[in-house]
């Protein structure tokens, strides 16, 4: 397997920061995994994995061994006439999945069109989109352990999956390299359109009139609508997470401002829009140098071109600062920054 040194990300993250590593490895197959474990590649030095870096903000050069597992490939596991458990190769794109899934009728996965990223770093955060999260068709993962030098399985609960979170965002950070997914999908007909503005555009459609295509295209034309085409504007989707808030914290601060979208979590939890507090701050298309706020989601913060990651970086800080000051809520960043 070729190891190559003072390798440039600069085309392998999606906000386009201009950053080396020391090295990179690019994986076909978890025998370059043993491979780079025998030789004590993976214990000697900082080790990142990376899937197509979409949601990641590098400050600055990584002075490590980055890996890109490039292994393709879906396969069936076992069909009946209800649902489908298919396997998928960590290398695979996911919004390529995403086609795969819908034309053959496999219901589970078309609300989470579009996203960016490949199929490995999906359960990282357990990516979500209108109502959906990757947790409800996940069945298990296959991972290589940079510790002991082992395949591993992980079924759902171990995977510990919450809002845009798991174990391998906590206890597990840095340890494994995912190799593949497997989901379950279902052949009958399950249009999920609990998101307010999926059941705007489907209002007064039989749900059983609703086909496949129809709801990843209403999806795609959402998404494009709101989100940065990241081959023209460099950015890493949503940069912070909704915060989750004490419902009461919620409801006062519903008292004062009316409008404040609300999302009732559990008896005692409630999540808030940082997009709307945000944009009450007076960020929502703001810019400083080539470091901005969309002007369609101010959730999102794009590169114009040649911010370095410490730019985005105080550009964000600034922003919870304010989010802090005016509302009193802490925001916390969904992007890994590195
Ligand atoms: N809003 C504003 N101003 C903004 C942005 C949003 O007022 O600039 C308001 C909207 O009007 C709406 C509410 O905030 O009332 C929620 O907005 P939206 O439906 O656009 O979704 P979001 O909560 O901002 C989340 C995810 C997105 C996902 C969408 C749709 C997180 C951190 N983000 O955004 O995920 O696509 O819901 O499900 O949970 C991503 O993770 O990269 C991502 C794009």
């Amino acid at each position: 397997m070729n190891i190559k040194t003072d390798f440039c990300l600069k085309p392998f993250n999606t906000f386009g920061i201009e950053v080396m590593s020391k090295s990179c490895a690019q994986i076909t197959s978890s025998g370059d995994l043993f491979e780079l474990f025998e030789a004590g590649e993976l214990q000697k030095q900082e080790v990142l994995v990376i899937g197509e870096a979409s949601n990641i903000l590098f400050l600055t050069h990584f002075d490590g061994l980055v890996i890109m597992p490039l292994m393709r490939g879906k396969k069936v596991i076992s069909e009946n006439e209800s649902e489908v458990i298919l396997k998928v190769n960590a290398g695979e794109y996911w919004n390529s999945l995403v086609d795969y899934t819908v034309e053959r009728n496999w219901w589970g996965i078309e609300n989470l069109s579009l996203i960016p990223g490949k199929v490995g770093a999906a359960p990282i955060q357990n990516i979500g989109a209108y109502g959906t999260e990757l947790k409800d068709v996940f069945e298990s993962l296959e991972a290589f352990d940079m510790k002991k030098g082992e395949i591993v399985n992980f079924n759902n609960e171990e995977c510990g999956f919450g809002y845009r979170n798991s174990i391998f965002k906590n206890e597990f950070r840095g340890r494994f390299v995912v190799l593949s997914v497997t989901l379950r999908l279902s052949k009958l007909s399950n249009p999920n359109l609990n998101y307010k503005a999926i059941t705007d555009v489907f209002d007064g459609k039989k749900t059983t009139e609703i086909s496949i295509s129809e709801i990843r295209d209403a999806i795609n034309k959402i998404r494009e609508s709101k989100l940065p085409d990241p081959q023209k504007i460099k950015n890493a989707g949503s940069f912070f997470k909704n915060p989750v808030v004490e419902s009461k914290t919620a409801e006062q601060l519903k008292t004062e401002y009316p409008e404040i979208p609300v999302y009732k979590i559990s008896n005692t939890k409630s999540k808030l829009a940082a997009g709307w507090l945000i944009e009450q701050c007076g960020w929502k298309g703001k810019r400083i140098g080539d470091a901005g706020v969309h002007d369609k989601q101010a959730l999102v913060l794009v590169n114009y071109g040649t911010a370095t990651g410490k730019d985005i970086f105080d550009l964000s800080e600034k922003i919870k600062n304010s989010v802090l000051d005016k509302f009193g809520v802490e925001l916390q960043r969904e992007v890994l920054v590195v």
